[in-house]
Order: C-alpha cells, then structure tokens, then sequence
C-alpha cells in the first residue's frame, strides 16, 4: 500500500488551511489568508467565522489537488479542536466530522499550541527526543517540554499578554497596521537595538510577562512626542530594533534559564512570532555560544497552517488516538 494519508484543516482565527501528509512528508498546505480583518486593527471574529465559510470548500480542494491526492485515499481527517475562536473552530470541526462521516473514516482532534511545537517533526533536520521548545503565537507564549508527540509538558508561560501581542500592541501604539510583528521586524533591520533602554521585567521561574513593556513603550513616546510630534516617524527604526531586541532578550533568556534547569539543551522554536528575524537570530546564537543544537521550523510552517495539523494527526494516527464523532469544539482545551 502507499501508507497512511491524513487530510488536514486548521481554522482556529484567521487562516484557513488544509494539508495532506502521507507517512509524516507533508504533500500539499494550502493557506487562505483573511485580509479582512486589516482594516479593524485585530482580527473580528464574526468575519473571521464568515471567511473560513467562504473558504472551506476551496482551500480542501485545493490542498487535495497540490497533493495529487484523491478524497478515497485519505485514511483520516485531523482538524484544530482548540483553542482559538469559537466560531472559527466550529467551521473546520464541523467540515471535518461532515467529511468523516460521509466517507467513514476515522477523525483526529488536534490542539493547536501541540502542533505549533510538531512543526518542528516537519522535513529534515528533526530534533531527537527530548527537547525544549519556545512557542510563541499572538495568544500565547510558553516553553514546553517535549518528551514525545504525544507526551509533552508546558513549564512556562506568560502571565499576561502574548509575546506576539507585545509586538501587535506596541506597533499599534506607534500607528502601524494589524498584525504589526511583522512591520516591526521589517522597520527594525536597519535600527540599533540599543537605541533605547526598554526594562527587562523581573518574573520568577520560567513564566514571562509582556504588559510592563507596552506600558513603558506607551509612555516613552507619549513622553517624547510631547517635544517632538515627529518622534516617532523621524526615529521608527531605532523604536522597532529596540522593542524587538527586549522582547527578544525577554523569550531567549527565560529559554536559556529552562535549558540549564532540565538539563535538556536541545532547542526548537514554533508559532507565528519564531519567523522573526531577531529572534531567529538570537536562538542561533544562544546555541552557537553554549554548543547547543537548535531547530527552527521552515517559515510556512511558524505561522498558523494545516500542514502542523496534518503531521499532529499522523502521530496521532500511529499511536491509535482518534476521537469520537459526537465530540465537539471548544475555545479553550485541557492541554
Ligand atoms: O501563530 P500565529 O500565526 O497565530 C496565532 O496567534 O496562533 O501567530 C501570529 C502572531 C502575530 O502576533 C504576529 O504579529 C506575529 O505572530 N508575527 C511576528 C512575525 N510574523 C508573525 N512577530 C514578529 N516578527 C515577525 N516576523
Ligand atoms: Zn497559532
């Protein structure tokens, strides 16, 4: 036979994504970005809702045909299960359970902030058994400990906003358009990082917390555009590079503190906020000056997108986990 094909969907905000993955090599992950929501500052969840409506049927097809595969040959269909917005997991849940009853074949929940950190089982190198792994989204910042696929543990996590929220937040402050992460990480290549001095907060153990530096970054400018309305135009550059190198310093040291904690100096990285240069960077720098091994996922797959589903859904496949169909989803999941 040509092995196990999973078909899989990810709707959790504002990507609608399908992939198929035969033995764990990733055939086809269709993204559809909402461009909706740009306009609004954030992403409004009724669109959102609507959108992955729209896209559903297409973005499936699509992922099928780049995959040269056909629907009889899929032998189970994963999808996000939460957490996320509710209305936007109820789309692909629902496709996915109309879709496995139609054609009787198994299906496979899968929680989103696992396959961001199975990104990392994508394509080659692969990190062995155990690692740590950073994962870093616009909802959520938490170091795992990774054991397994399917046996994995979070030791830290922020205790207020999100390391991707951070970015969003003060981009927002500074005017720049939704999501700003990105634009910040654009503005910040030819800034100095060490412009201005943003303070590292003091959190014990392995958590993180974000809010006190949008807060200072809030009143810095205020501060500075008082004399200088054209503060922040004239000085974009050296603002992003120093934002982005405290969040940065922020994530990598927790991260650093976590290795020589467990002992475990294998490092990944996973979620939409690991594309950042910066932060690419600096994880690669932390392992070159300790001698630890580092693993950052290809860029299409830090992002939100089906294909983490799909490989989730293939070791979820393997060890026999399926779930049954009257199972439904949930904003907020048990880990
Ligand atoms: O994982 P993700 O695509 O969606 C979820 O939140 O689950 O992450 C989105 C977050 C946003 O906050 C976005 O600003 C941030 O990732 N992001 C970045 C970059 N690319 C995406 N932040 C900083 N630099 C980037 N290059
Ligand atoms: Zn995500």
């Amino acid at each position: 036979g040509v092995g196990v094909t999973i078909l899989a969907i990810e709707s959790s905000c504002d990507e609608t994504s399908a992939s198929v993955c035969r033995d764990g090599k990733i055939l086809s992950n269709y993204i559809a970005n909402q461009t909706v929501h740009e306009q609004y500052g954030g992403v409004v969840p009724e669109l959102a809702s609507r959108a992955h409506m729209q896209n559903i049927v297409p973005v499936v097809d699509l992922a099928l045909k780049q995959a040269n595969v056909s629907l009889p040959e899929i032998d189970a269909i994963a999808y996000t299960q939460a957490p996320g917005l509710i209305g936007s997991l109820l789309v692909g849940s629902q496709f996915a359970r109309s879709l496995a009853i139609a054609m009787d074949k198994p299906l496979i929940a899968v929680h989103h902030m696992q396959a961001h950190v199975l990104a990392n089982l994508i394509g080659d190198p692969q990190p062995a058994f155990p690692f740590l792994c950073l994962t870093v989204s616009g909802g959520h910042t938490q170091i795992v400990f990774v054991k397994s696929p399917s046996d994995m543990e979070v030791i830290g996590e922020t205790l207020d906003d999100a390391a991707g929220e951070a970015f969003d937040k003060t981009a927002k402050i500074m005017g720049l358009s939704y999501p700003g992460g990105p634009l910040i990480d654009k503005y910040a290549q030819s800034g100095n990082p060490k412009a201005f001095a943003f303070a590292e907060p003091q959190i014990e153990g392995l958590d993180f917390s974000f809010s006190g530096l949008k807060t200072s970054v809030l009143y810095f400018l205020q501060k500075q555009q008082k004399e200088n309305p054209d503060f922040v135009t004239k000085h974009l550059a050296d603002i992003c590079a120093s934002i982005q190198h405290r969040i940065v310093t922020i994530l990598l040291n927790k991260l650093k503190k976590a290795a020589l904690q467990t002992g475990c100096t294998r490092l990944c990285m996973a979620g939409g906020v690991s594309a950042n240069s910066g932060l690419r960077k600096g994880l690669k720098e932390l392992g070159a000056q300790h001698g630890w091994e580092v693993f950052i996922p290809d860029f299409e797959y830090c992002t939100d997108n089906a294909a983490m589903i799909a490989i989730t859904g293939y070791y979820k496949y393997l060890a026999g986990t399926f779930t049954p169909l009257a199972e439904s989803a949930s904003a907020r999941a048990t880990w």
